[in-house]
């Protein structure tokens, strides 16, 4: 039973929001955040988060994968874990990642400064790569075992830096991610909290969202190419124009999410290259990116075949060449009920109402599902809003979301080694 002070045990708002403010101002250029993985700013951010460990008196680490955490209590055996991560999307908001790394640091930092003892270790952990700048998660991919060394040395971003080159330049060594890879025994459960980056909490006007599942996605990098021409002497009935083919593929979206996916499915193309682009001259290639998602895996598998089906059908139609790369592929995850039901009563003895929704967002939690259970807690976003500069959350939101953490955290690190078992 948890004693009266640890039930009674808050964040310093004060604190926290003050530290977002100061994190959120690294990467940051004209309102918006530039903290993608493994860039200056996002190393900056590493360097702030470990000396912020290291102030509250909690040994800061970094480990093969670069992934920044601090443990309080015992160096080895079966730990509860909270994270979130630190990189970001171009031009993206100050609390995506962010704020579940900032709300880790604040629970490990007022357990300590409480002087209060857990049964279990608890350990604050910042990912490295959630955006999958690299594919994806590569930080939590490697502490769930999840990476090889395959992919390690494949994978590139949009623009085709290597992995391995943006982490030598950092002066960290690629396939030392591989070392990050943890004992599942030693991960007794992963808490995350995270902006909703949704609509439906705000809608619904609720500080506290308790996930159920989380969607999966795959994300490809697709080359359509034809035959570069001039704009005013090529017919039209001669072209093999690849961005009319890609007009054509983005038109099919509705149909394909219609006949192959669910209400939850989601596709979208971020990211469009035309070479070699110029106004007078027809595209000879266009490289463009893939974002599909659902929440059940059989779905997801259906997209994927319509997907390339439509993408082979208009290729043959428009006699283009068409090849894709499967960036990355991650399976929808349940999150664990005893998990989810201990957030919803900590919820309702610290009074604050709540509901259990999906996450249409992906997140290091359902890496970190394949050897732990996990649980996440989500707060409102303003508008909806996210991957934007006008992602936010209210304040008193940030302070709700941030207690239950802690009281979430301290009922889980609590529980005795049979309702371990069961979570
Ligand atoms: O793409 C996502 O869902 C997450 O923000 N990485
Ligand atoms: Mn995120
Ligand atoms: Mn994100």
């Amino acid at each position: 039973m948890m004693e009266k002070l640890q039930e009674d045990l808050r964040i310093n708002i004060d604190r926290l929001q003050k530290e977002l403010l100061e994190l959120g101002e690294i990467g940051e250029e004209d309102g918006g955040l530039y903290r993608m993985a493994f860039t200056e700013a996002d190393m900056e951010a590493r360097a702030w988060l470990q000396q912020r460990i290291a102030d509250a008196g909690i040994e800061a680490e970094m480990d093969g994968a670069a992934n920044v955490i601090g443990r309080l209590g015992e160096r080895e055996g079966p730990a509860v874990l909270i994270g979130s991560h630190l990189d970001g999307v171009p031009n993206g908001g100050k609390l995506d990642g962010a704020l579940g790394v900032l709300i880790g640091l604040e629970c490990l930092r007022r357990i300590k400064e409480e002087g209060l003892e857990t049964r279990l270790p608890i350990e604050l952990i910042a990912f490295s790569d959630e955006e999958g700048r690299f594919g994806g998660m590569l930080g939590s991919q490697a502490v769930s075992g999840q990476l090889d060394p395959e992919q390690i040395m494949q994978a590139r971003d949009l623009s085709g830096v290597s992995l391995k080159e943006a982490m030598r330049k950092r002066g960290l060594e690629p396939m030392a991610a591989l070392t990050a890879r943890r004992d599942p025994k030693n991960i007794a459960a992963y808490l995350e909290v995270h902006i909703e980056q949704g609509p439906v909490l705000e809608e619904e006007g609720l500080s506290i969202g308790v996930v159920e599942e989380i969607t999966g996605l795959f994300k490809w990098s697709v080359r359509l190419a034809g035959v570069a021409n001039h704009a005013g002497t090529t017919p039209m009935a001669m072209r093999r124009d690849p961005l009319m083919g890609l007009a054509e593929f983005a038109g099919e979206i509705p149909r394909i999410l219609e006949e192959h996916g669910s209400a939850e499915s989601r596709a979208t193309i971020g990211k469009i290259d035309l070479v070699p682009g110029a106004a007078n001259t027809i595209p000879g290639e266009i490289f463009f990116s893939l974002d599909v998602r659902d929440i059940d895996a059989d779905k997801l598998e259906e997209l994927h075949d319509g997907f390339r089906r439509v993408l082979s059908a208009i290729g043959r139609r428009r006699s283009l060449m068409f090849e894709f790369e499967v960036l990355s592929r991650v399976e929808p995850v349940p999150c664990s009920q005893k998990i989810v039901r201990t957030i919803e009563e900590t919820a309702q003895r610290l009074q604050l109402p709540s509901m259990r929704l999906p996450s249409g967002a992906a997140h290091d939690a359902q890496s970190m599902a394949k050897i732990a259970p996990i649980g996440m807690i989500f707060v409102p976003s303003k508008g909806g809003r996210s991957h934007t500069p006008a992602e936010w959350t209210a304040w008193k939101d940030i302070e709700n979301g941030a207690n239950l953490a802690l009281q979430t955290l301290l009922k889980i690190a609590n529980l005795n080694p049979t309702e371990l078992e069961n979570l």
